[in-house]
């Protein structure tokens, strides 16, 4: 018996590890196949994005989540049922956006500053971090290259610890002030690199450099997303944008500011509709790394969405010109074919309804029925 004993051990310790291995091969082969299901569900044009079972669901990580696109973006990842961490310094976001969901137990709230690392356990990683309007970013231009270089840097180290999916929330303005137009993922952009928006375009182009290079050099499974212009319920009241400024100013009867002569062009993304980008970038298989451009292709003048404004608040406001800001493009509009190919997204929210959605909010805020 005492000679059986070593030899029946080994016996039993050799099956079991077959056991254990079949037993996760065949859970791989099940949640691959999952996932391509999701994938081929998301592919379909303008079906919403399918929320996951609780079986999957995972841990996600929104920075910035506190802010405008964060706020809603965690409002998102909640509804489909995954366990959220948001983790915001409060510089432009704040607690208030996030009211309506923070008795969620499934949500934790952090204030932490990204461009400190961070040390927690995650499948996902969506990084916002970034004050996004010129006033705030221009405010403390250091601060702002250092969120998107070192916060990159942090979020990377941690994505790249802990095996985790990461999405960059970049930009249009890495196009600068462009030469082609419209904007297509390989136009490589026209940055002044010391101007006074250098600290913020400059930082997410560097940002983009380096999810790039820790996927050539680690391997890991990057997304990243250039944002266009997005307006909607939660954008800060004073931060300068110019849906924000237009519909503050109209609702106050204001004199509407215009700089230049009105004339330069831009195309404006609904919330709504660029969140589910940001999703569906996501959920795209591991070889499918972007950039690619999120946004409305619908372009209009400023003038145009001032217009558009004083009718929709029934204003009495009227247009008021001032110098262009240094600079300012003149033009600015998203080609989405690839995000139509890929990510089979396009904007489905028309200018005018995502207008009156947004002045409602902002009329609420203003008469103080909400908090913000
Ligand atoms: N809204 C747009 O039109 C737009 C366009 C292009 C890109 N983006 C990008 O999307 C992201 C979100 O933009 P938004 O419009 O919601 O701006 P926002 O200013 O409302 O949100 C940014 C959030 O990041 C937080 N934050 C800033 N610095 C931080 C730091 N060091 N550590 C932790 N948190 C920090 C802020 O407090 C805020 O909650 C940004 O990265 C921005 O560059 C937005």
């Amino acid at each position: 018996m005492k000679k059986i004993r070593p030899v029946l051990k080994t016996y039993v310790e050799i099956h079991g590890n077959v056991i254990a291995l079949v037993f996760r091969t065949l859970l791989l082969f099940c949640s691959r196949k999952n996932g391509k299901n999701q994938m081929d569900n998301s592919r379909k044009m303008n079906a919403p994005f399918t929320p996951m079972k609780p079986s999957i669901r995972k841990r996600v990580l929104v920075t910035g989540g506190a802010g405008f696109l964060g706020s809603h973006l965690c409002e998102r990842l909640l509804d489909a049922g995954h366990d959220l961490l948001c983790v915001d310094n409060f510089y432009t976001g704040t607690k208030d956006n996030l009211l309506h969901v923070l008795a969620n137990p499934h949500l934790e709230l952090m204030r932490h500053d990204v461009t400190f690392p961070l040390y927690v356990e995650v499948d996902e990683i969506f990084n916002l971090a970034c004050p996004a309007s010129p006033i705030h970013y221009q405010f403390d231009p250091v601060q702002t290259t250092k969120t998107s270089v070192h916060g990159a840097i942090n979020m990377l180290g941690l994505a790249k610890r802990v095996k985790a999916n990461i999405l960059q929330a970049s930009t249009s303005e890495v196009y600068g002030d462009p030469e082609v137009h419209p904007q297509r993922e390989d136009y490589w952009g026209r940055v002044n690199p010391n101007g006074i928006r250098a600290c913020y375009d400059e930082g997410k182009r560097c940002a983009e450099t380096l999810f790039f290079d820790y996927r050539r050099q680690h391997g890991l499974n990057i997304k990243v997303a250039r944002i266009f212009n997005t307006y909607g319920p939660r954008m800060h009241p004073n931060d300068g944008r110019v849906v924000s400024n237009f519909i503050v100013q109209a609702l106050h009867d204001e004199p509407i500011t215009l700089y230049g002569d009105g004339s330069q062009t831009r195309a404006f993304c609904y919330v709504d509709d660029l969140i589910e980008g940001l999703l569906r970038l996501m959920a795209t298989p591991d070889d499918f790394t972007g950039p690619v451009n999120l946004g409305n292709p619908g372009e209009f003048t400023i003038k145009e969405l001032a217009e558009k404004v004083i009718e929709l608040t029934g204003s009495r406001s009227v247009l008021s010109y001032h110098p262009l800001p240094s600079d300012d493009p003149t033009q600015r509009r998203p080609d989405i074919t690839l995000a139509r190919n890929a990510l089979g997204w396009e904007p489905k929210v028309h200018l005018e309804e995502g207008l009156r959605r947004t002045i409602a909010y902002f009329d609420a805020l203003l008469s103080g029925k909400i908090e913000g």
